[in-house]
């Protein structure tokens, strides 16, 4: 064997041409693993110290001791300098601006909401309460209490989704409730009179689709109870709200129409003037709302004398309303979530 100190020497030249060739992080590392880990010639050397006699590990001793520093120092100088290249190269790479601002799309209320909201405005600003009440209704506040008789067309199961019934009539029946006039009855129970709220909601009707018809859609029920409440107070309410929400006079007449809950029953029509396709002025009459005055028999099933009370309640389609302000022509638009359809509504 050639003699120690032939060995580190020739060791030296190697780790240094090794070094030298060395350029990247795994290079650096393989030069460890070669040179100085435990696994390396000069770990050797240095456990081989001890077999030495004392003059030749003065000698040599010294001389692997400062090669040892030197290739480690070397080394660690390396080593931090390409990994702070690394960690630089990544920064580049991973680079993100977060003061640039995206495209961004912007949300908007929904047709429906937005005349909702500007009804609850109008109606508030009137003394109103705005009220709610359950989408799943017994079959007695959908029916019973407005005194719709058991043989009335609109219990049908055309008319009603039912959620359940048992084999003899029972007011636990439920329904998807078929209007929000079933709001008017829990609103009467729990407060007695006077009363002066709207209630904008949802109303499930079991009727095929197609372009003015939904199986679900959004009312607002409108009801007043105090002592000497007539038709023209119902006549200035419905004007006034209409006005307010147009921005302009809108006329309009009142007709006979029939609903079990209130006496007399009306339908209310207004003149409505609307620029069509080809965009010629046109008005006509459209049937808006049912109203009336709240029926005795109402009154009473809430705990209300009507020698003492009186009132009007009125409902109409808020969806259609909706239509009608927007010229929204297919009731199926509203609720396609089609975002060029709604974007249409977004506010700058
Ligand atoms: N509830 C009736 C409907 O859905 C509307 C209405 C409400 C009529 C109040 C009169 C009074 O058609």
């Amino acid at each position: 064997m050639k003699p120690l100190v032939n060995r580190v020497s020739e060791f030296s030249r190697k780790a240094k041409g090794a070094f030298d060739k060395a350029r990247t992080l795994e290079d650096f590392k393989n030069f460890y693993a070669e040179f100085l880990s435990k696994k390396s010639e000069l770990n050797e050397f240095l456990k081989g110290m001890k077999d030495l006699s004392e003059g030749e590990r003065k000698k040599i001793g010294p001389l692997i001791q400062s090669l040892r520093t030197e290739l480690t120092e070397l080394f660690e100088q390396k080593q931090s300098q390409l990994e702070q290249q690394e960690m630089n190269k990544k920064l580049v790479a991973d680079w993100l601006d977060i003061t640039k601002r995206r495209e961004q799309w912007k949300g908007s209320l929904h047709p429906v909401s937005l005349v909702q909201k500007r009804i609850e405005e109008i109606f508030t600003s009137m003394g109103f309460e705005v009220a709610d009440g359950p989408e799943v209704e017994t079959e007695w506040h959908n029916f019973d209490a407005l005194n719709i008789p058991d043989s009335h067309p609109a219990r049908d199961m055309q008319d009603t989704f039912w959620i359940s019934t048992g084999h003899e009539k029972s007011h636990q029946n439920t329904v998807l409730r078929t209007h929000t006039s079933s709001v008017q009855i829990r609103k009467m129970m729990a407060d007695g009179a006077p009363v002066r709220i709207i209630v904008p909601g949802r109303v499930y009707r079991n009727e095929a689709v197609d372009m003015t018809h939904d199986a679900t859609f959004y009312q607002v029920e409108g009801l007043l109870v105090d002592k000497g409440i007539s038709l023209a107070h119902l006549k200035g309410t419905v004007q006034t709200m209409l006005s307010e929400l147009f921005q302009k006079d809108i006329k309009i007449r009142f007709r006979p129409g029939y609903f079990p809950f209130v006496e007399p029953g009306l339908e209310v029509d207004i003149w409505f003037e609307f620029t069509d396709k080809e965009g010629k002025s046109r008005a006509m009459w459209l049937e808006f709302m049912g109203a009336g005055m709240v029926h005795p028999n109402v009154l009473r099933n809430c705990g209300i004398d009507p020698s003492k009370y009186s009132g009007f309640a009125f409902g109409f389609g808020l969806t259609r309303l909706a239509m009608m302000k927007y010229g929204i022509e297919d009731i199926r638009l509203l609720f396609s979530q089609k975002k060029d359809f709604l974007n249409q509504f977004a506010c700058s």
